[in-house]
């Protein structure tokens, strides 16, 4: 599939609706995760640089159509501002005449940050109303939150119904990574998959069951997958030995591992292999990294939980490519449709062609 892209778009003296991802933890005011802001970095710079006036629009948290201060992005605007070393205004709604205002007062060194969309009920159930009104006060969408591109909702795919809708730089590069994970991979090619819920993983240890050399399945779903008895392939290893309670692979399988990665030429890594916050289980989690620091494969990490690890240990800017993605990386590579990138199909676009007779 090809998306329209941020760079074929007319941005001059537009008023652009940036649907960013910073659906981050926030500790005392601070973001946990600072790499899901900081990689719309690039395509906040690219606008502004062209001339168009930037409102970031994104949800955080769960809060279910209610207003809740703790999970208001007011707590982000300092944040925001230093990472994209830019003013931002915070604004208290993100539809309606507060925005609209807003919009016609800012400078085009401004940047705006809408509140929360899901304090709108309306904005999960892709009410095509409420996504109107998210994109009346706008000329043009652009989505850069690859990470929220599995939802089908109304600041995600609702407003495209709307607006010129394009996929920013970061998008952009997410789905090239993705594609290249599925299509385009070095070999041996190796997959560790960890964390919990194994029915949300079961369908992308399928696809690498398929595609790649090895499938390595550690933490929490490791457990389920033995409980469970889910029958794999020779390429699926799993466990054969753990530390206390199952909460972290034990020293032989952790070995057999590292073997593995050892010689891999590519290594996807989606969710840690034990209870990795707490620091008795984070062994084997923490030794799997460095594997993959030390190996010289293409190294592709995703999911937050294991971006959180990368954080941990200052190792975000030495993997090949972190994605942001983690619901939408497994959808992806599980091989489900992915809404928010749908939306932004070229094709539908294209004139049909009318056969004469
Ligand atoms: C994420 O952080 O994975 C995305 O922002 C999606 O959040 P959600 O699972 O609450 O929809």
């Amino acid at each position: 599939m090809e998306i329209k892209k941020l760079q074929d778009a007319e941005l001059n003296g537009k008023k652009v609706f940036l649907r960013v991802d910073f659906n981050v933890a926030v500790e005392n005011g601070q973001a946990k995760e600072k790499f899901k802001i900081e990689v719309c970095k690039d395509t906040v710079e690219y606008l502004l640089e062209k001339g168009a006036k930037v409102a970031l629009v994104s949800h955080l948290g769960r809060p279910e159509g209610k207003k809740d201060k703790n999970l208001s992005l007011r707590q982000l605007q300092d944040e925001v501002s230093e990472i994209f070393g830019k003013r931002v205004m915070f604004i208290s709604d993100c539809i309606g005449d507060t925005v609209k205002e807003s919009l016609g007062n800012q400078s085009t060194e401004e940047i705006l940050l809408l509140e929360n969309v899901r304090f709108y009920a309306e904005e999960e159930k892709n009410d095509p109303e409420f996504a109107k009104k998210l994109a009346e006060n706008f000329d043009v969408f652009v989505n850069d939150a690859f990470s929220v591109c599995h939802r089908n909702q109304a600041s995600v795919t609702g407003v495209a119904e709307y607006l010129p809708s394009y996929a920013g730089l970061r998008l952009q590069k997410e789905v090239e990574e993705m594609e290249k994970i599925r299509n385009d991979f070095a070999r041996p090619a190796v997959a560790i998959i960890g964390g919990a819920k194994i029915e949300t993983k079961l369908p992308v240890i399928k696809f690498f069951e398929e595609k790649y050399d090895n499938v390595l399945v550690g933490g929490k779903i490791a457990n389920e997958a033995l409980d469970q008895k889910i029958p794999f392939g020779e390429k699926v290893m799993l466990p054969s030995d753990f530390i206390d309670d199952r909460l972290d692979i034990g020293p032989e399988t952790l070995e057999r591992f590292k073997n593995i990665l050892n010689s891999a030429a590519t290594i996807v890594w989606n969710g840690p292999t034990g209870k990795f916050e707490d620091e008795k289980y984070s062994r084997s989690t923490n030794e799997i990294l460095s594997a993959i620091l030390a190996s010289s494969a293409h190294t592709v990490v995703g999911g937050g939980e294991t971006i959180e690890v990368l954080e941990k240990n200052e190792a975000v800017d030495k993997i090949g490519f972190v994605s942001t993605g983690g619901g939408a990386m497994l959808e992806y590579l599980g091989g489900n449709q992915i809404p928010g990138i749908e939306k932004l199909n070229l094709i539908e676009e294209m004139p049909s062609t009318e056969i004469s007779n």
